[in-house]
């Protein structure tokens, strides 16, 4: 085999390293460079990143080890990874997985005798309004009709040695919004003119030049706006932890490694609205004193970076990022962090020990990030979608993005909502509408012919909700009264065909396979409850297994270090809870009375 030459890396590995404050927070991207050029990361490149760092291989190995996107092996030319994930088996995901196997020829995890395809099946890309959908070599591809099945398979057998570039579907995202989407409609390539036409960075200009960072908080602390990455914390409040005096640098990072799945709402803004990110992080920095900025981006989301940073080029070149902003006095460094595929990260404490360079654990808190985060230092993580807000906040004024919330919670929301609705998409309504009307009128109800049977509404993790439940509204607090949680706001909508065994198995499915494994009732207890409701969906079920998923469920929240391990708990107890019947029904028979459609590719009569 030709030996691998890392000396024409050399020079791109310096600027690389001198962008963040410790050598060994390289890490990711010094392994993104070395799998790039070789196509994979071999024991020399492990070596090579070592020796750059000053960490020993076996750290390295540990790293590459953890996150799924890098390859230890060399693949196909043409990389498929397949979608399972709930939102994608709603909309006949294994009839996808089954198709390409019988036509490749080959398993999951093989690769084609002639080297061009190698088949995976991954879990939630988020972008599960295109259910169902696959990643082809970084290319979102979906819905995949059998239409576009044909032009897939013609690719791959027929030219698989010519780039491959399907068309962005044309999906139903809302345009015209009054605080998130107002821009989502413009075409690519227009955006900081069409951002500055529209009232761009006129916010970033009066919070530079005419309030004081305490006003800046306050201002936000007034809007009422809420975390919306999902855990609610409101804003304001958070960035007035940030010591206001630090011997050491401050740090802001934002989250934008949205991983949890029916969510894609941080995709979007990435790619049609960057500019309204990039001033919410001017915003942000200037209120807390922090003069650098991280922007952890999710490896899968190949487009959104490349589109975020071609913004943060277009801001730099107009004064916006840099030294000394609009000649404010005050500056501002981005770097774009790319991760490498493990949902974990996107907890925050995760993000932080993936950003240093480590494996995606999370860490114990207190300390909280506000005093020691990344490197120790003070740092204030925020969402993508809130920091999108903050612009409009200090623009528009606190009282108007309060008023277009609920009391206590401010503003409007984007809602991903996918599975069984007749029009999946991206929808910004104010936090407060009901969950009846964002499926009934924004999504267009559910698809044709069906009737409603179940709703996730915030994400994977929330608690399910039946149909007789969905006179609810949309905010934090109202979701957390009605026994589940706003989250991320992915909503999953599942008609009468769902197996309800079928769907917890997919969401146990993903909670076993992304569990960092450090605490023992999440790691085994994930395991355990795959395990028994693999059974139970094989027509094995026994008669205690209903009460051992409650008591393994029951024993794993609120004893771990994050509460992931809580939120793989959730699905379990409610889903159960509230569909009992039907599991007693699988364990006792070891049937199911609902096969079919629910696996039936999405049809002509929906987006
Ligand atoms: C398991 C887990 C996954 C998470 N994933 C994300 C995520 O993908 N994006 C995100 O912004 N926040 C995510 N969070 C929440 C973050 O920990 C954190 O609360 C958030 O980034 C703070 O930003 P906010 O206050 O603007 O919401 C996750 C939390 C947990 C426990
Ligand atoms: S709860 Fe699970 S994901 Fe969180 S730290 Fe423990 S093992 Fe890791």
């Amino acid at each position: 085999m030709e030996k691998m030459d890392f000396n024409p890396l050399e020079t791109k590995a310096k600027e690389i390293i001198v962008r963040y404050e410790e050598p060994r927070a390289a890490m990711l991207p010094l392994l993104w460079l070395a799998q790039e050029t070789f196509g994979h990361i071999s024991p020399e490149g492990e070596a090579w990143v070592g020796e750059k760092l000053g960490v020993t291989i076996a750290h390295v190995r540990e790293v590459v080890s953890f996150y799924t996107m890098f390859q230890t092996k060399p693949l196909g030319k043409h990389h498929l990874q397949v979608c399972r994930s709930l939102p994608c088996l709603l909309q006949g995901a294994n009839g996808v997985i089954t198709q390409f196997k019988e036509r490749l020829g080959i398993g999951l995890g093989e690769t084609t005798l002639d080297g061009k395809v190698t088949l995976s099946a991954v879990e939630c890309l988020c972008a599960c309004e295109m259910a169902p959908m696959a990643q082809i070599s970084e290319q979102y591809v979906g819905p995949l009709t059998p239409q576009t099945l044909q032009e897939v398979f013609h690719h791959l057998l027929e030219q698989p040695d010519t780039a491959f570039r399907p068309p962005e579907p044309d999906l139903h995202i809302a345009g015209g919004g009054p605080v998130l989407s107002r821009r989502f409609k413009h075409a690519e390539g227009a955006w900081f003119d069409a951002y500055a036409a529209d009232g761009g960075y006129e916010a970033a200009k009066k919070a530079l030049t005419s309030m004081t960072p305490a006003q800046v908080i306050d201002e936000v602390l007034k809007s009422n706006l809420r975390g919306l990455g999902g855990a609610g914390f409101p804003t304001g409040r958070k960035w007035s932890f940030i010591p206001k005096e630090s011997s050491k640098p401050k740090f802001l990072v934002v989250n934008a490694d949205e991983g949890e799945p029916g969510t894609f709402k941080d995709r979007y803004l990435l790619e049609r609205d960057p500019h309204a990110l990039i001033e919410g992080m001017i915003i942000a920095a200037y209120a807390i004193g922090s003069h650098k900025a991280y922007v952890y981006i999710r490896g899968e989301y190949v487009r959104p970076h490349r589109r975020f940073a071609k913004a943060v080029e277009e801001a730099t070149r107009h004064g916006w990022l840099g030294k000394n902003i609009q000649g404010t006095g005050f500056d501002l460094e981005v770097v774009i962090h790319r991760g490498a595929g493990a949902y974990i990260c996107g907890e925050e404490t995760a993000l932080l020990s993936s950003l240093e360079g480590g494996k995606g654990f999370p860490k114990l808190k207190p300390p909280f990030p506000a005093i020691s985060g990344l490197f120790k230092c003070p740092t204030l993580i925020n969402n993508v979608e809130t920091l999108a807000c903050v612009g409009p906040i200090i623009r528009q004024g606190a009282e108007w993005f309060s008023k277009l919330g609920t009391p206590k919670q401010g503003g409007t929301r984007l809602f991903s909502l996918c599975g069984h609705v007749a029009r999946p998409g991206l929808y910004e309504a104010p936090v407060g509408v009901s969950l009846r009307e964002l499926i009934y009128t924004h999504a267009g109800g559910i698809r044709e012919g069906h009737r409603l049977k179940a709703v996730i509404p915030g994400g994977i993790s929330a608690k399910v909700l039946t149909a007789e439940e969905i006179d609810v509204k949309m905010d934090f607090d109202s979701l957390l009264s009605a026994g589940t949680m706003a989250g991320s706001a992915g909503v999953i909508v599942m008609d009468e065909t769902t197996c309800m065994v079928e769907a917890l198995r997919a969401a146990s499915h993903f909670f076993a396979d992304e569990s960092c494994g450090q605490c023992s009732p999440c790691r085994e207890g994930t395991g355990w409850i795959l395990k028994i409701i693999d059974r139970i969906r094989k027509g094995a079920g026994r008669p205690q297994d209903l009460e051992n998923l409650l008591s393994i469920a029951g024993n794993m929240e609120g004893k771990t270090i994050c509460v992931f391990a809580d939120a793989a708990a959730w699905p379990v107890q409610s889903y159960i809870t509230k569909f009992r019947g039907e599991f007693e029904h699988h364990v006792a028979t070891g049937e199911c009375d609902l096969k079919g459609p629910a696996l039936a590719l999405r049809g002509p009569g929906q987006a």
